[in-house]
């Protein structure tokens, strides 16, 4: 047999350099390879196996489910489907809502932004969406992406799609002085381009609520001024939690960590909402919204949209976060771990900014000088020696998350105390070999 290398079209890279491990088996935090190596993995693939490889109560329901049933179409009935929809209802606070089943994060996207201009009755409604921000790549939610890698890619006017720059304090669009006054500067902003198109023309604004692996942490008075300028406004907000949910950021959503104010009118979901065990999105949609739709046909769907066999994987895996606390794990680990990244910014030069650490989820952003933050690289481009910092940790056993000049640091939520310390002790030492002080 050859190797992928020769038949497979790979995401995000260029197909001649592709040279990635191949993957057998995993457990816990732990991936086993082809050639017999075992990877501890930092980023819990892409962002995605929050409950780690191979859960043993996610794997058991999906061969309890397959032995019952594989499939039934979405127009039909199936148990886990209700199950999981009511479960995902009541850990959200959606009392009297719906939720649509989608196959992953990107067509959860595409359908919020379908549903919600239904509902509204809004079909060419204007969409506003954040710059440095990632929502998925089929085509609309390319377009939604405030993504440098796929620009030149999407017309994001032709899809009625808007742009405002991001909370990115640590150089902020709006020559901030502080944190919180770069939060309310780029709230207003959304405020500001619902006010320039008129709400009667906007559809919904879409944001990522906390963290986003474009790297953007958003400052904490953020997101609730968000949600005040679009409640004023009565414009719909999409809280874009496909990657930030399921403890990522410390909490069930991370736009509970707001509390009541920070309540959005949909919320999108996939990656941890499995474990990421088997393809499954879904668009939680508030009481208000759901209610416009009940007396209309509701013009979309695909095949395998709410599949049995991922909904059983998803009950079994909000089970395994709840039984094992794992959200309350990932807010005290994070916390841990954003303390020890600071120590490292300490000793070493190049770390710019350290984000994050809500949940397990931290941001290390590398600069070529601390005092005048000149990037490492221009965005979105890989500094050479942190891609050989990242090549020597994966030969070291260790396999970390990186874009553009950032270091991500995602483990799964089931990583070990002395795992996530010797990743940590492994990333210290490869910065003082690939960065050295001059
Ligand atoms: C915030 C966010 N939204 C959407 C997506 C797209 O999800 P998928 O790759 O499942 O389509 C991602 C994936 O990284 C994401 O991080």
């Amino acid at each position: 047999m050859g190797t992928e290398r020769e038949s497979v079209l790979h995401s995000w890279c260029v197909q001649s350099q592709w040279n990635a491990p191949t993957v057998v088996g995993g457990a816990g935090a732990r991936l086993h390879l082809e050639d017999g190596r075992t990877i501890l993995d930092m980023s819990s693939l892409a962002e995605c196996s929050n409950l780690g490889h191979q859960h043993p109560r996610v794997v058991a329901a999906i061969r309890a489910q397959a032995e019952q049933l594989c499939f039934v179409t979405n127009a039909w009935g199936a148990k886990p489907r209700a199950e999981l929809a009511e479960r995902l209802l009541a850990l959200a606070g959606f009392e009297g809502g719906r939720v649509f089943f989608t196959l992953g994060g990107a067509d959860a996207n595409e359908h919020a932004v379908k549903i919600i201009r239904q509902a509204l009755g809004r079909p060419r409604g204007v969409v506003i969406a954040r710059d440095r921000s990632y929502h998925g790549a089929t085509h609309l939610a390319m377009a939604l992406s405030g993504d440098a890698r796929s620009r030149a890619l999407v017309d994001p006017d032709a899809m009625h799609v808007s742009h405002v720059e991001p909370p990115y304090a640590y150089r902020c669009p709006f020559g901030s002085s502080d944190h919180v006054q770069c939060g309310e500067r780029a709230a207003a902003a959304i405020a500001a381009r619902i006010d320039h198109f008129g709400p009667e023309r906007v559809a919904a604004v879409i944001v990522e609520p906390n963290a986003g692996s474009n790297g953007i942490v958003a400052p904490d008075n953020y997101w609730p001024a968000v949600r005040r300028h679009t409640a004023e406004r009565g414009i719909p907000l999409i809280a874009d939690e496909v990657m930030s949910a399921f403890g990522r950021c410390g909490e069930w959503f991370a736009w509970q960590r707001y509390g009541d104010a920070g309540r959005p009118d949909a919320i999108t979901l996939a990656k941890g909402l499995t474990g990421a065990a088997l393809p499954l999105g879904a668009v939680v949609l508030s009481h208000e919204l759901a209610a416009r739709l009940e007396q209309q046909v509701l013009n979309t769907g695909l095949t395998y949209c709410g599949h049995p066999l991922g909904c059983a994987a998803g009950v079994a895996a909000l089970a395994a976060y709840e039984d094992e606390g794992l959200i309350g794990r990932s807010r005290r680990l994070g916390a841990a771990l954003k303390l020890e990244l600071e120590r490292l910014a300490g000793r070493h030069h190049v770390i710019g900014d350290v984000r994050g650490g809500h949940g397990l989820f931290a941001v290390l952003e590398l600069v070529a000088d601390r005092a005048t933050r000149e990037p490492l690289a221009p965005w979105p481009q890989t500094p050479p020696a942190l891609k050989a910092l990242l090549d020597a940790a994966l030969a070291a056993g260790v396999s970390f998350g990186s874009r553009g000049n950032l270091l991500l640091l995602a483990p799964p939520l089931v990583i070990g105390e002395q795992e996530l310390s010797d990743a940590l002790a492994l990333l210290d030492r490869l910065l003082g070999r690939f960065f050295p002080a001059t």
